[in-house]
C-alpha cells in the first residue's frame, strides 16, 4: 500500500505497484530483462527483426569498431516509411485510423493508414520531382497539422533527409540551420495557428532566404492559415498544386540501415546549436520498442496522444516514428493547452476517448496551479497510462498527475532521454515496475547507465554523480552534422579510455536505496526551460549582438512554472548608457532576443549592471549570479578577480 508520508521530501517511500489487472494484459513481461541482461546486443537485434519489416535482412547487429560513431543492422536495407505505413496496410490494417488531427481553431481531419499511407505517396512523389533524392536535406517548418507528419514521412521514404525546424523559432535562427544543413528545399505553411492567432511562417521563410546566397531551391507551401503571403516566382510553390495532383502510386525503396533520417538541432554549451544526426534502422528498432513498451500499446484499442510539436525530438520519435511503426491511432494538436479554454486538452481527450497520454511536467505544474476543477469538467476515464518527459517531475506534480487526470489508478512513467539518445533510455515498464514519483527509475531493458564520479570512477548510492550511458544503443546519435570533433569532444571525450567509451549525458543523477535513478539536472551550460533546452552562451550571443551591449551573462534561474527562467545580467556600452531608460532598455533587449532565437528564449529578468563576477583568468562565474537570480546568499567569491563586483551587484537588485 503506498504511503503518503510527509518526510517523502527527503526520501521518497511511496510506491505504487502495478494493478494485478495491469500486469496481466502488459504488453512488456520481465523476460525481457532477462533477455537484455542475457545478450545486450541480440536482445536488440531480436527486436529490430520483431518489431520492424526488412527488405534486406541484416547479418550484423552492431559494428562498433568505428566508435563512437556506431553502425547498427549495417548490412540490412529498410524503408522507415514503409514500416510506418505500407506494411499495415498491407497487414490488413489500412481501415485503422493512424491521425486524429485537432486544428487549434476547431477544423479537425482524419487520416486512416491506408489514407495516409495515399498522401505521403503523393508527396514523396511530388518532393521528389522538385529533384530531392537520397542524402539530400529538407528543412520543414510547419505547424503541427498533418503535412508536418505526411512531408517527415515523405522525404524519409526517399532516402532524404529532413531537417525539422521548431515553428517558434525565428528567422534568424532558421536561416542558420537551412545554411548549416545545406537545404535544398524548405517545407513551410503561410501560417499556423497559436493562441487564437495566425502566426506566419512563410515570412519568416522569406527572410531566411532573403540574402540570396541560400542553397534552397525551392519552398513548397502548404496553405493553413489564409494569411497573406509575399510570393518568388519559380521559387515558392502551393503544396496544394504540386502534392494533391502527384501520382498515388510509389514503390518504397531499400535503404541502407545507417542511412540518414534527420538532422534535429539543439542547444550546447556554445552559442551554435548542434545538428543531432540520426539514422535508420537502429533508430526506428528503439522508437518503436520503447513506444510500445514503456507505454504499454495496444494498437487495436489504445488511442495516444503526445502533446511535443514535432519540432522537437519527442515529435520524432513519440509523434512520428514510434506510433507509425507501431500501427497506432493517435491524436495530433496544433496549439497551446489553454485556447480557446483552459480545460482544452482535456477536451480533446475526452472527444477521441484518448487511453495513453504523454506530456511535460510544466504542463502539468501549469494546471495544477489552474485547479482540478478544470479536468474535473470532462470525462478523462479513458486514461490508462500517463507519461512525463523533458524535466524531472516533481513528485507533487507526479501525485497529482494520478490522482486528478489518472483517476488514482493509472500508472504514470517518467521517461528520461535526450535529442541525442533519440529515444527513451530510462523509464519504468508500467506493467512491471513499483512506480515512485519523482524518479525516472530503471534503465529500459537493454540500456547500461552508470553514475560517475568527476574521476571516472563509479559512485556508491546514494552518493550522486554524472550520468553516463556506457554501452552503445540503437537510437543513439551518430554524431553533429558536420563537425565530427565536437561530437568526440562534447560526448565523448570526459570519461572514455583505453578504447572503452562512455557517453557522457550532461546530466547530474543519484540511485537511491531502491536501486532508482533520480535525475538531478544539467551539470553544464544547458537551461531546461518548460523541457525545452538552451543554451546560455547562445542568448548571451544573441544579446551582444544588440548593439546597445557591452557583455551579457545569462544563466538558468529556479522557476516554479517553468522549471528553469532565462535570467540574463547585461552591461550597456557608455555610449548607449543615456539612449534609454533601464526599463525601455530592458523591454527592447527582451525583445532582441526573442527576435534572434524565439519567444522560448526571452529571458524572464534582465538585470543592468556595471560589472560581472569574472575569475581572475576572466571566466564569468555564473554559479554567484545564479545565486543573486535565486535570491540565495552568495557563494564562495575568493576566486574573484575583483570580489567587490557581487556587492555592488547584489545590493542594486535589492
Ligand atoms: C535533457 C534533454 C527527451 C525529450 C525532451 C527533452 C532533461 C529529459 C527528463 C526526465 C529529468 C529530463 C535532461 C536531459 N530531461 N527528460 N524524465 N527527468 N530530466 O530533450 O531537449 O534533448 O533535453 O532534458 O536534462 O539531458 P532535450
Amino acid at each position: 500500500m503506498p504511503s503518503n508520508s510527509i518526510d517523502s521530501l527527503l526520501h521518497e517511500d511511496r510506491q505504487f505497484p502495478p494493478s494485478p489487472e495491469f500486469a496481466a494484459n502488459s504488453i512488456a513481461d520481465p523476460s525481457l530483462y532477462e533477455r537484455a541482461a542475457a545478450s545486450r546486443v541480440e536482445f536488440w537485434a531480436d527486436q529490430a527483426r520483431e518489431l520492424l519489416d526488412w527488405e534486406t535482412p541484416f547479418t550484423t547487429a552492431l559494428d562498433w569498431s568505428g566508435a563512437p560513431v556506431a553502425k547498427w543492422f549495417a548490412d540490412g536495407r529498410l524503408n522507415v516509411a514503409y514500416n510506418c505505413l505500407d506494411r499495415h496496410v498491407l497487414a490488413g490494417h489500412g481501415e485503422r485510423i493512424a491521425l486524429h488531427w485537432e486544428g487549434e481553431n476547431g477544423d479537425t481531419a482524419s487520416y486512416s493508414y491506408a489514407e495516409l499511407t495515399r498522401a505521403v505517396k503523393q508527396a514523396a512523389n511530388a518532393i521528389a520531382a522538385l529533384g530531392v533524392g537520397q542524402g539530400d536535406r529538407v528543412a520543414i517548418y510547419l505547424p503541427v497539422i498533418p503535412e508536418a507528419v505526411i512531408a517527415m514521412l515523405a522525404v524519409a521514404r526517399l532516402g532524404a533527409v529532413h531537417s525539422v525546424v521548431f515553428g517558434g523559432f525565428s528567422s534568424e535562427s532558421l536561416r542558420s540551420r537551412i545554411d548549416d544543413a545545406g537545404a535544398k528545399l524548405v517545407i513551410t505553411a503561410d501560417g499556423g495557428w497559436r493562441k487564437g492567432k495566425v502566426f506566419p511562417l512563410k515570412d519568416a521563410v522569406d527572410g531566411a532566404l532573403a540574402n540570396g546566397t541560400s542553397t534552397v531551391e525551392h519552398v513548397l507551401v502548404v496553405r493553413r492559415g489564409h494569411n497573406e503571403v509575399q510570393w518568388t516566382v519559380g521559387r515558392d510553390l502551393w503544396w496544394h498544386d504540386e502534392v494533391a495532383t502527384a501520382s498515388t502510386e510509389h514503390e518504397a525503396e531499400g535503404f541502407e540501415a545507417e542511412n540518414p533520417l534527420f538532422i534535429l538541432y539543439t542547444s550546447g554549451t556554445t552559442g551554435k546549436p548542434k545538428g543531432i544526426l540520426h539514422t535508420s534502422g537502429g533508430y526506428l528498432t528503439q522508437v518503436a520498442f520503447t513506444h510500445r513498451n514503456v507505454f504499454d500499446l495496444h494498437p487495436e484499442t489504445d488511442v495516444y496522444w503526445c502533446t511535443a510539436d514535432v519540432g522537437w525530438i519527442t515529435g520524432h520519435s513519440y509523434v512520428v516514428y514510434g506510433p507509425l511503426a507501431n500501427g497506432a491511432t493517435q491524436v495530433l494538436y496544433e496549439g497551446t493547452p489553454d485556447t480557446p479554454h483552459p480545460g482544452r486538452w482535456w477536451e480533446i481527450i475526452q472527444k477521441y476517448g484518448v487511453t495513453i497520454f504523454y506530456t511535460a511536467p510544466t504542463a502539468i505544474r501549469s494546471f495544477m496551479k489552474a485547479g482540478r476543477q478544470i479536468p474535473a469538467q470532462f470525462d478523462l476515464s479513458s486514461l490508462r497510462v500517463l507519461g512525463s518527459v523533458g524535466e524531472p517531475i516533481n513528485p507533487e506534480a507526479w501525485i497529482w498527475y494520478r490522482d486528478v487526470i489518472g483517476a488514482g489508478t493509472a500508472p504514470i512513467v517518467d521517461t528520461w532521454w535526450q535529442t541525442e539518445t533519440g529515444g527513451i533510455m530510462i523509464s519504468a515498464l508500467p506493467g512491471i515496475t513499483n512506480l515512485k514519483p519523482g524518479s525516472a527509475q530503471v534503465p529500459i531493458p537493454g540500456i547500461k547507465i552508470d553514475i560517475l564520479g568527476e574521476d571516472g570512477t563509479r559512485v556508491d548510492p546514494p552518493a550522486g554523480g554524472l550520468l553516463v550511458v556506457s554501452e552503445p544503443w540503437p537510437s543513439m546519435l551518430r554524431g553533429i552534422w558536420g563537425d565530427p570533433e565536437r561530437f568526440v569532444e562534447t560526448y565523448w571525450s570526459r570519461f572514455s579510455k583505453d578504447g572503452v567509451w562512455k557517453y557522457f549525458a550532461g546530466d547530474g543523477a543519484h540511485v537511491d536505496s531502491d536501486g532508482d535513478i533520480v535525475l538531478l539536472g544539467r551539470v553544464d551550460d544547458v537551461m531546461n526551460v518548460s523541457g525545452h533546452r538552451l543554451s546560455t552562451a547562445e542568448i548571451e550571443s544573441a544579446l551582444v549582438s544588440n548593439p546597445m551591449v557591452a557583455e551579457a551573462a545569462v544563466v538558468g534561474a529556479a522557476d516554479e512554472a517553468t522549471g528553469q527562467a532565462v535570467v540574463a545580467f547585461v552591461i550597456i556600452k557608455t555610449n548607449q548608457k543615456d539612449a534609454h531608460t533601464t526599463d525601455e532598455a530592458v523591454a527592447l533587449l527582451k525583445a532582441h532576443v526573442a527576435q534572434q532565437i524565439g519567444a522560448i528564449a526571452r529571458p524572464r529578468q534582465i538585470f543592468i549592471v556595471s560589472e560581472l563576477p569574472k575569475t581572475r583568468s576572466g571566466k564569468i562565474m555564473r554559479r554567484l549570479l545564479q545565486d543573486v537570480a535565486e535570491g540565495r546568499e552568495i557563494g564562495d567569491t575568493t576566486t574573484l578577480a575583483d570580489s567587490s563586483v557581487m556587492t555592488v551587484i547584489s545590493d542594486k537588485l535589492k
